[in-house]
């Protein structure tokens, strides 16, 4: 199973920068989508600590709160590299 990014697109991670995150995010997969699927979700229910990423790999699923561009662009390039 490739692993998959969700990006929290609700309210509240959205008027934290949810949508920017999502698109950043976008641009460091690259021409990677075979490895790595990255895609918009609803609210996770932690709004909380947004913006909200999860990572959801085989056997779990991370959360990764108060995320930003830069945190974003380092974990897809984390995976892209675990995954080589
Ligand atoms: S809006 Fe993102 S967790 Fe609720």
């Amino acid at each position: 199973m490739k692993s998959k990014i969700l990006v929290c697109q609700g309210i509240s991670c959205k008027s934290r920068g949810g949508d920017n995150i999502f698109n950043e995010g976008e641009n460091a997969l690259g021409d990677s989508k075979d490895k790595l699927e990255i895609t918009r979700c609803n609210c996770m229910g932690n709004c909380g600590n947004g913006p909200n990423v999860a990572e959801e790999t085989r056997d779990k699923t991370t959360i990764h709160d108060f995320m930003n561009t830069e945190k974003i662009i380092n974990l897809i390039k984390k995976i892209l590299h675990a995954t080589k």
